[in-house]
């Protein structure tokens, strides 16, 4: 299996799933963190897409500190930065950008950088990362181009993320260079405008048993 930072891999390997958040109501942070723990899971992915995602993540690791809270779509040192004060526990950013990544690397915190060509990937290698976002992997070929970019990649784990649903997870996760996949179809924007935690639970379940069946 692909070697990677070990308090990333440790917290995806055995799920192998990051749900992608996007929330606009930091009042609603504890209880998204409960509705994803009781479908199972206990990572997420919030994104800078909001104003609040700082305050969210450091409102899911101050109540549920058993969760594995990162921030995404970070695309400059000054929100990784406010992630990193906030207590993420890792970075995803949906390109390359060595200085983001050099930042992160200071602080110790894990980053995770898209990337989907191959001279992306070997810019990662030269970061000396061994993780990468495969984003939007729908668009960019999915299961079939992952599993052709970890041939000459052999060490390199990938977190494909961007069009991915119940229909085409386990074309992803059944790939040994897979360490997670990331989507948003289980915590959707609106599922979490509306608060409807029970569907987000039965939604995170279904997808976990998916991975996990035969
Ligand atoms: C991301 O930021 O990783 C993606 O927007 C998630 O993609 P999805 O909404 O297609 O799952």
């Amino acid at each position: 299996m692909v070697k990677t930072n070990d308090s990333l891999y440790s917290a995806l390997v055995d799920k192998k799933l990051v749900p992608v958040i996007k929330i606009s109501d930091p009042d609603s942070s504890e209880q998204l963190a409960d509705a994803l723990i009781t479908g199972g899971l206990s990572v997420a992915e919030v994104t800078f897409r909001t104003g609040c995602a700082a305050e969210v993540i450091s409102r899911m690791k101050n109540s549920r500190p058993g969760m594995f809270v990162g921030a995404g779509t970070v695309l400059t040192v000054a929100q990784a930065e406010a992630a990193v004060s906030a207590g993420a526990d890792f970075i995803v950013s949906p390109g390359l950008d060595a200085d983001v990544v050099r930042y992160c690397q200071k602080a110790a915190v894990p980053v995770v950088p898209g990337c989907v060509t191959p001279t992306e990937i070997t810019a990662a290698l030269a970061l000396g990362l061994s993780t990468v976002k495969f984003f939007p992997a729908s668009s960019f070929g999915g299961a079939a181009a992952v599993k052709a970019l970890s041939a000459p990649f052999p060490d390199v784990a990938f977190i494909p993320t961007g069009g991915i649903d119940m229909r085409n997870l386990r074309d992803y996760t059944s790939l040994g260079c897979v360490l997670a996949v990331g989507g948003s179809f289980m915590a959707t924007e609106k599922l979490i405008a509306d608060k409807a935690w029970d569907e987000i639970a039965a939604r995170t379940r279904s997808a976990l048993a998916a991975i996990c069946a035969p």
